[in-house]
């Protein structure tokens, strides 16, 4: 791309001729977010792409994000700035595996979090997010059995939230799995008057110190709403510029990872695989588009459409 093009004006102007939506997950780069249509987490993104008119939906997330919203649209080109966005949690758990795994226990209830790929919602009943997950359990009847996957970190909350006992899948996401609890602890010494938030894709014993807990919009809405004026912020750092411009004085501190990377907070590389530059590139050559075999849609969408349902 020539230096001279001006990437902001370049998108608004494809965005408009194109009859184009840009969704962005909080996770994207700033720029990426600045740009977007609507930013949110998984489930009010997947409410967007059910309900847009746009001829095009122009998705800055990971791939099951932009697949979810084709199963939702499937005459509508949806497109993403980097197809090998993917996510360890949808890499966790193979269809193949998973449904050897299902027809093992067949009287189960199968419950999946939307982070995995559409052959694994195809053998789901019922798609859950973190913001609606307690919601959709607590709507099987008591005497139903549940398998619960791709998130063991997720589940093993629910199940403690629900008091459902679960079959757990041994999935979980490499960022929310990175956070060091000594150096967590550490932190929150210096900062004693700050209080822990954290996403529930996090393990146990992180889990164990948040003051509360919840999806990436939960924890917006959390910090918005309460009455401290310093947070540790458990999720994806990518949070933080929302959640700061929603809560300007307040102090907002991202949660200390074990690797010793340059931001010493945790960040999907997956997410980050996204650039204004493949953003404004997508939507100009309209690729990689994202297409799913019509058999397998139909089949996933049944699961999505009922965790929508569900959702209202
Ligand atoms: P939510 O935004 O739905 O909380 O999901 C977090 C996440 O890890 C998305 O990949
Ligand atoms: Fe997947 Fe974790 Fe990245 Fe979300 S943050 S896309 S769950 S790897």
């Amino acid at each position: 791309i020539p230096s001279s093009v001006n990437l902001v004006e370049e998108i608004n102007r494809l965005r408009k001729e194109k009859n184009a939506v840009i969704l962005a997950h909080y996770y994207q780069e700033s720029e990426i977010q600045e740009i977007a249509d609507y930013i949110g987490d998984s489930l009010g993104l997947s409410q967007k792409a059910a309900e847009t008119d746009a001829d095009m939906i122009v998705f800055a997330g990971v791939h099951f994000m932009a697949e979810t919203a084709k199963i939702l649209n499937p005459n509508k080109k949806v497109v993403l700035p980097d197809f090998n966005a993917g996510c360890s949690l949808a890499e966790s758990c193979p269809p193949e595996e998973f449904e050897k795994f299902v027809k093992q226990h067949p009287d189960h209830v199968v419950v999946t979090y939307i982070n995995c790929s559409a052959g694994i919602k195809a053998l789901s009943d019922i798609v859950c997010t973190s913001s609606n997950a307690k919601k959709i359990i607590d709507s099987i009847p008591e005497d139903k059995p549940i398998i619960f996957a791709p998130d063991k970190n997720l589940g093993r909350y629910l199940i403690k939230e629900t008091g459902r006992d679960m079959l757990l899948w041994d999935g979980s996401c490499i960022v929310h799995e990175a956070f060091s609890i000594d150096k967590l602890l550490e932190l929150h010494k210096e900062n004693p008057d700050a209080t822990i938030i954290a996403h529930p894709e996090s393990e146990s014993h992180i889990l164990k110190t948040a003051s509360y807990i919840g999806s990436t919009s939960g924890l917006i809405n959390f910090v918005k709403n309460d009455e401290n004026n310093k947070y540790i912020v458990a999720t994806e750092a990518g949070i933080l510029h929302e959640m700061q411009k929603e809560v300007p004085e307040k102090i907002l501190i991202p949660a200390p990872s074990n690797e010793d990377n340059t931001c010493a907070c945790s960040e999907c590389g997956f997410m980050k695989m996204n650039t204004l530059q493949k953003l404004y590139v997508c939507m100009k050559y309209e690729t990689p588009e994202v297409n799913i075999n019509e058999s397998l849609r139909l089949k996933s969408l049944k699961p999505i459409e009922r965790m929508l349902e569900l959702s209202k």
